[in-house]
């Protein structure tokens, strides 16, 4: 087709138009999706290799979760949580097991569900652990990204996500990712909660040295402490695992969980913990309109039976055995790091050859769709029903990209 025959330029300016400027897409409008495959108004094709920063680990429009949505939207969408509707039950039951929890708190955003575990664990403090009232800290990490709440950019350590954003939430405790020495010298009689991703998604795959989850753990519990993981991009089979925490066999107090909760379908996100830390909440004191509606909860059931299977953990296991070691030959050829968990790969480019955003937009010309992350690093993240041909061609897409 000519340039000035498709529709993609003009469906970019008016997408920008009326809109604030808070992302920097890739010029690509998509139409339509199916499994791991996008179309663009102009009928191209295009193999996703982000997965909506996997919301969409079960593929565009699994038919299991499309027929439950389909199904609930033909009975009941919304009760608000001021009624019991059909659809709670089951899902807190069977999330609540997946995670191995007494309880689960369904909130909408992944942000929602940062702000349940920050309020949780104070209230926690206060009121078990017997921190001085008004004193509660929580501890996080350098690096983080936990959502874009005025509380949560408080404590980030990205200028973008942050300047300009206060007056800042106090009570947080910043220190180095992956650093245990330095995380025992924070906690004090006033730390409620330590607060991390298992691996750092948005700083770009950052897996923690061997042993540090396993020592948070044992520091949390040493010194009466509640873990937090925050999973919401990490979880839910994106790692091989259920969740990120079990390659160490780490159980932690709180799981934080959203983006693929809801299937790609619609915002779930959910707190999970034992009844003596999300039993501190009593009646008025959180919630959320949305929170656990008919819908959601309908897709997010389904989306814990496909996880209950052990499939979708299986897959990101084996074909993330595939993708390292595709992504491992181009090093010295274009990429100057490569690490990789599941179906998850953080890629360091070589910065003398192009920048992330670049190496996204080549990659796009040859129907690849990835996203920059940090300068020059590019996260991989394919919804969990790709195919093994279909990670051997992202991959060679990369190479041609990388060997300009
Ligand atoms: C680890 C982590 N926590 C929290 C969030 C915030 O989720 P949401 O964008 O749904 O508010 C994200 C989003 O990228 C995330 O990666």
């Amino acid at each position: 087709m000519i340039d000035d025959m498709l529709r993609t330029p003009s469906a970019v300016r008016d997408a920008e138009r009326h809109t604030a400027h808070n992302y920097h897409p890739l010029p690509v409008v998509i139409s339509s999706a199916e499994g791991a495959w996008l179309t663009d108004v102009d009928g191209r094709r295009y193999l996703d290799c982000l997965a909506g920063y996997s919301a969409l680990n079960f593929g565009h429009r699994h038919p299991k979760l499309i027929e439950a949505a389909h199904a609930q939207l033909d009975r009941l969408t919304l009760t608000s949580r001021a009624f019991i509707h059909d659809q709670f039950a089951d899902f807190c039951r069977e999330l609540a097991a997946l995670c191995g929890k007494d309880l689960v708190l369904p909130m909408n955003t992944g942000a929602e569900a940062v702000e349940t575990g920050i309020k949780v664990a104070r209230k926690w403090g206060y009121q078990v652990k017997g921190v001085t009232p008004g004193q509660a800290n929580i501890v996080v990490a350098e690096g983080n990204f936990h959502g874009r709440t005025t509380t949560i950019v408080s404590f980030s350590t990205d200028s973008d996500a942050r300047a300009d954003f206060g007056p800042y939430t106090p009570g947080f405790t910043v220190v180095p990712y992956g650093d245990l020495d330095a995380l025992t010298a924070a906690v004090d009689e006033n730390t409620v909660a330590v607060l991390l991703e298992p691996i750092q998604g948005e700083q770009g795959v950052v897996v923690p040295p061997e042993g540090y989850l396993p020592g948070v753990r044992q520091l949390c519990t040493d010194r009466n402490v509640l873990f937090i993981a925050d999973e919401i991009q990490s979880g839910l089979g994106r790692t091989g695992h259920t969740f990120a925490c079990d390659h160490e066999g780490v159980v932690p107090d709180m799981y934080l969980l959203g983006k693929a909760l809801g299937g790609g379908i619609v915002p779930v996100s959910a707190v999970a913990a034992n009844a003596d830390v999300l039993g501190v909440l009593k009646p008025g004191q959180h919630g959320s309109t949305f929170g656990g509606n008919p819908l959601a909860c309908a897709v997010a059931t389904e989306v814990v039976r496909l996880l209950a299977t052990g499939e979708f953990q299986r897959r990101s296991a084996e074909l993330g055995e595939r993708l390292r070691t595709g992504l491992e030959a181009l090093l010295g050829k274009g990429l100057v790091a490569v690490r990789v968990r599941g179906l998850w790969a953080g890629v360091d480019i070589d910065p003398a050859l192009m920048s992330g955003r670049e190496a996204c937009e080549r990659l796009m010309e040859r129907g690849v769709l990835a996203k920059d992350t940090h300068g020059s690093t590019i996260r991989l993240a394919p919804p969990l029903v790709i195919t093994a041909d279909e990670i051997d061609h992202a991959v060679a897409q990369l190479a041609a990209v990388l060997a300009g």
